[in-house]
C-alpha cells in the first residue's frame, strides 16, 4: 500500500502555504531576518505542536508566519513545499495563502504573491507540477478588511484562481462575508471556504447558499444533517478532507473514528489533503497512508480518492483528462 500510494498520481486541493513551514526552514529564515523565535531550537519548537482545538494551532501558526518578510522568504517556503510534492507524485496543487497574515505586519501583498508565484513557475518548469493560488480571507477579521485585501489583489488577479475563507471558524459564520464573496465572484474568482470543521452544519449551509462555494474545505460536520448531505451530493460539491489535521485538532479522537468512509458510503465526493503538513505530522501521502490503515481502505478506494482530486480540481477539462488518463493507466498496471 505504501508503494501504491507513493507512486499514485494525485492532486492536493487543501493546504495552507504558511502551514507547510517546517521548523528547520523557519529557524533558517528567522536567523536570516534577525528575528528571535520564542524557542531555542528546532526540537523545542516542534515540541510545542500539541493542540486541543483549532485556535490553539492558529496561535502558533500565525507566530511562525511572522518571520516571513521578504520575497525570497515566500519563494523558499513555496519551493520547499513543491519539492515535497514532486517527491510524492503530486501532479497538481491548489495552494491557499493568507495575505492578511502578512499585510497586517507591513509586508506588501506584492512581496507575498511575487515570491509564491516565482516558486510556482520554477516548480512547473523543473518538475512539471501545475499550481493554482487560492487567496483566503481570515474570518476572525472583519468583512471590511477582507474587502481591502480583495482590492489589493486586483493588480495580481491573473495569478489567483479562487478565494477561500479560513482561520477561527466558531463565531465567524460564512454570512459575515457574503458581500465580499459576491464582489470576489464578480472579479472572476471562484468561491471556496472552510466550513464544518469545528462549526456545525448550519455553517456549511451558509457557505453553499450565501457564498455559493464550489468546493467545501473539511465539511466533516455536514454529516450532522441528512438534508445537507443530499444537497451537497445534488450540487456535486466535493469535500477536501484532511485526516491528520482532524486528528491533531481533535476534530476526531482517533483516525479509526474518522468519518471519511461514511462520507464515501453516503455518496459524497471526498479528497485527501494535508492542510498544514508541517504542524500535523505528515505530508499528503502520509495522510493517505494513515487513513488507509485506520479505515482499511482498498486500492480501489485510494484510486477513487486520487481520481476525485483531479476531477474536483479547478483545472481546465483538457488538463484534467490528461491527469486522469495517467492515473487510470497507473491503476490498471498496479491494482
Ligand atoms: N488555517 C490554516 N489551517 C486552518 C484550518 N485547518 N482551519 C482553519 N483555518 C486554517
Ligand atoms: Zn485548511
Amino acid at each position: 500500500m505504501k508503494i501504491f500510494i507513493q507512486n499514485l498520481p494525485k492532486a492536493e486541493l487543501h493546504l495552507h502555504i504558511e502551514g507547510t513551514f517546517e521548523p528547520e526552514l523557519m529557524f533558517k529564515i528567522a536567523q536570516r531576518n534577525q528575528i528571535k523565535l520564542p524557542y531555542n531550537s528546532v526540537e523545542e519548537l516542534a515540541k510545542a505542536y500539541h493542540f486541543n482545538c483549532l485556535q490553539d494551532f492558529l496561535d502558533i501558526y500565525y507566530q511562525g508566519a511572522g518571520v516571513l518578510l521578504f520575497e525570497q522568504d515566500f519563494y523558499d517556503l513555496t519551493y520547499s513545499y513543491l519539492t515535497k510534492c514532486m517527491a510524492q507524485n503530486v501532479r497538481h496543487t491548489e495552494i491557499m495563502f493568507d495575505p492578511q497574515t502578512h499585510t497586517d505586519r507591513g509586508v506588501s501583498f506584492e512581496t507575498v504573491i511575487s515570491g509564491i508565484s516565482r516558486a510556482i513557475e520554477d516548480a512547473q518548469k523543473n518538475f512539471g507540477i501545475t499550481s493554482f493560488l487560492i487567496m483566503s480571507f481570515l474570518r476572525h477579521l472583519s468583512e471590511e478588511e477582507a474587502f481591502k485585501t480583495l482590492a489589493q489583489s486586483l493588480p495580481f488577479k491573473h495569478k489567483i484562481k479562487a478565494v477561500g475563507l479560513d482561520s477561527s471558524e466558531k463565531g465567524n459564520p460564512p454570512s459575515k462575508f457574503k458581500n465580499v464573496f459576491r464582489a470576489a465572484v464578480l472579479e472572476g474568482y471562484i468561491p471556496l471556504a472552510h466550513a464544518g470543521e469545528e462549526g456545525n452544519a448550519d455553517y456549511v449551509w451558509e457557505a453553499i447558499d450565501l457564498l455559493g462555494i464550489k468546493r467545501i474545505d473539511h465539511g466533516n460536520n455536514s454529516l450532522q444533517d441528512e438534508k445537507l448531505v443530499t444537497e451537497i451530493i445534488k450540487r456535486n460539491l466535493a469535500l477536501t478532507v484532511c485526516p491528520l489535521s482532524n486528528l491533531a485538532l481533535k476534530v476526531v479522537n482517533d483516525l479509526k473514528n474518522h468519518p471519511l468512509k461514511k462520507m464515501i458510503d453516503l455518496g459524497l465526493k471526498v479528497t485527501i489533503n494535508s492542510d498544514d503538513p508541517a504542524y500535523f505530522g505528515g505530508q499528503v501521502n502520509q495522510n493517505y497512508e494513515s487513513i488507509q490503515e485506520a479505515l482499511n481502505l482498498t486500492k480501489e478506494d485510494l484510486y477513487q480518492l486520487a481520481k476525485n482530486s483531479f476531477e474536483y480540481s479547478l483545472l481546465d477539462e483538457a488538463t484534467k483528462q490528461k491527469n486522469l488518463i495517467e492515473l487510470e493507466e497507473y491503476y490498471k498496471l498496479n491494482s
